[in-house]
């Protein structure tokens, strides 16, 4: 039996990724146990000073495995727009300020792109995973989704920037979604079965279990 940590201390994405991983995990529960950052009350959080969303997952996933002794999956994700040169980025959660809720953040996104026409809104939620055992990165994935942003606020589901975020093949918000359909297509579904797929692998080798 192998306990991983799933480190994330912001709650809808501890929230999905359990959803995610419940999904992909049936049959593996003999296998792995999964622990909560909330039962390890005592561990401050890490500053997140990575310039990539790669770095900022790294950075958590060593950081609290050396503090567990566990091995850790930790993910940095968020929001980037192309007529915005990429931003908001890695600094999506504290956008408008370091204490600003999606709200906030939400409403100077709509402001900055104030006149850029429907064709020129491209955006894009981006996922890092990290697996590691505090001394090295055992297995990484990365997932995207592709949408573009609209000024008014569509559904009540998903989180953060999700009801500007508009998923053309469905014809909806990441926010109208369905949980298991966004779960489906998005960036934190996809990075995480990837990595799934990698633990499989290592936890069936013996190498490193
Ligand atoms: P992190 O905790 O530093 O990874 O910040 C991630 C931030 O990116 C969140 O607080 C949201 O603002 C944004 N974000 C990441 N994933 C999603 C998503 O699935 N929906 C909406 N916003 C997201």
């Amino acid at each position: 039996m192998r306990e991983i940590l799933l480190a994330t201390g912001n709650q809808d994405k501890a929230r999905e990724m359990e959803e995610i991983l419940s999904i992909v995990e049936a049959g593996m529960e003999a296998i792995i146990r999964w622990r909560r950052l909330s039962e390890y009350p005592g561990i401050a959080e890490p500053v997140e000073d990575g310039r990539t969303f790669r770095s900022n997952a790294e950075l958590k996933a060593h950081y609290y495995a050396r503090r567990t002794g566990l091995w850790t999956i930790a993910d940095d994700s968020g929001l980037e727009v192309d007529a915005l040169a990429g931003e908001p980025g890695v600094r999506s959660a504290r956008y408008a300020g370091e204490k600003a809720g999606a709200r906030a953040n939400n409403l100077l996104l709509i402001q900055k792109l104030a006149g850029v026409p429907p064709a020129r809104r491209s955006a894009r939620f981006r996922c890092v995973v990290v697996l590691s055992d505090g001394l090295r990165c055992l297995a990484s994935a990365e997932g995207t989704i592709e949408g573009r942003i609209i000024d008014e606020a569509r559904g009540c589901n998903g989180f953060g920037y999700d009801p500007h975020f508009w998923y053309e093949p469905d014809g909806m918000t990441t926010a109208e979604m369905t949980s298991p359909r966004k779960h489906e297509v998005s960036h934190r579904g996809q990075a995480l079965k990837r990595l799934r797929e990698q633990l499989g692998g290592l936890l069936g080798s013996g190498e490193v279990a």
